[in-house]
């Protein structure tokens, strides 16, 4: 990226709810244990949003975190890009909301969907408006509120999934961490892997579609874990490469939280030490494209970034769509 400016983070921040559903709390309600969710998916518990919180003021709430950590003033933020595949309305965008909510006079908003890979789609998109100098800062956020599409009587899906969001300020300044090289991939003919059959213009909300639980979100799961393991080796082997890095100079690996089992056969096929990957599923749940970002905050926060190297941000989900990004440390004290 020769004459192109440098692209850096700045900032980060994330929101998690309130409210934790237990495992055992879920085996209240359907036919399943927290030992059968722990040993198949290593998730004890999760947070789910009120009633009257939105994917929004989610979202709200991680970019104030960041732009906060970040000291970027509101006026100089130029754009928004959300990640989200639970927006407020099918219309208006909801970044329209978020940009509204945190009174950004002159910030450009644009969703991007792209299932559980959409924080790190959205950074890489925030590199080419930043580095070209079309834009000098910009927020990146993801906000997932998947229990509001779940089928809460298929124990199949809904003990999956966690709600929450995380957000980063972009700009060319000397910041937290440099955004490197990066790759993206897609393979549409598994869209219905994970899918969401009606409410969209194939299928319109109808009170067929909501007799027949078309409203809530199906899943593969096989079909799912096995690509996933696949897509997230391929994705982080092309990323180092592009860098011409080996796995020794990456600190940490925030591979997407959707089950431990998955992490575990990636961390095993490329070699990686368990002490290298952090893991927030265990409270969190699946936190869709919300996953990787709130990591990344949660790292900055509690000190566990590396002196200097690499880290590497690893997400696969719906589409079938993945992507990865490595980020150079360049600061690693906490604001
Ligand atoms: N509690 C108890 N039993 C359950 C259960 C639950 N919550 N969910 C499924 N089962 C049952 C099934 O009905 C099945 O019973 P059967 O053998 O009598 O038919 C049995 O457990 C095995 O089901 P299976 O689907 O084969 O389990 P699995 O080992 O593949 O684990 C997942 C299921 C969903 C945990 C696993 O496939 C997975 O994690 N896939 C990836 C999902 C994912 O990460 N999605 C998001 C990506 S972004």
């Amino acid at each position: 990226m020769d004459g192109l400016r440098k692209a850096c983070i700045l900032g980060t921040g994330s929101y998690i709810p309130e409210r934790v559903v237990t495992n055992n709390d879920l085996s209240r309600i359907l036919d399943t244990s927290d030992e059968w969710i722990r040993t198949r998916t290593g998730i004890r518990e999760r947070h789910l949003a009120a009633e009257n919180e939105s994917a929004s003021d989610m979202a709200v709430k991680a970019a104030e975190r960041a732009l906060k950590m970040s000291g970027i003033p509101k006026h100089r933020i130029g754009f928004i890009i959300l990640a989200t595949g639970t927006p407020d309305y099918p219309i208006p965008n909801t970044s329209s909301l978020v940009q509204d909510k945190l009174g950004l006079p002159h910030a450009g908003a644009v969703d991007i969907s792209a299932g559980c890979a959409g924080f790190i789609h959205g950074l890489v998109m925030a590199k080419g408006l930043v580095s070209s100098g079309l834009f000098d800062y910009g927020l990146v956020i993801s906000s997932e509120m998947l229990s509001k599409h779940l089928d809460w009587k298929d124990r199949t899906t809904c003990i999956l999934f966690g709600d929450g969001a995380g957000a980063a300020v972009v700009g060319p300044d000397q910041g937290k961490f440099e955004i490197c090289s990066s790759d993206m991939g897609t393979d549409g003919s598994c869209w219905d892997c994970i899918h969401i059959p009606a409410g969209g213009t194939v299928e319109p909300v109808s009170e067929e579609a909501i007799r027949k639980d078309k409203i809530y979100l199906k899943m593969n799961g096989r079909k799912v874990f096995q690509n996933s393991v696949r897509r997230m080796i391929d994705t982080a082997a092309a990323v180092m490469a592009k860098e011409e890095i080996t796995a020794d100079e990456v600190g940490l690996f925030l591979f997407h939280q959707a089950n431990i089992r998955i992490i575990q056969c990636v961390a095993k096929k490329m070699g990686i030490p368990w002490g290298k990957i952090p893991i927030e599923l265990d409270r969190l749940g699946n936190t869709g494209p919300a996953s990787v970002a709130i990591a990344l905050d949660l790292a900055v926060r509690d000190y566990r970034i590396p002196e200097d190297g690499y880290i590497l941000l690893d997400g696969f989900g719906a589409g079938f769509i993945w992507s990865s990004v490595l980020l150079r440390i360049e600061h690693t004290e906490k604001e």
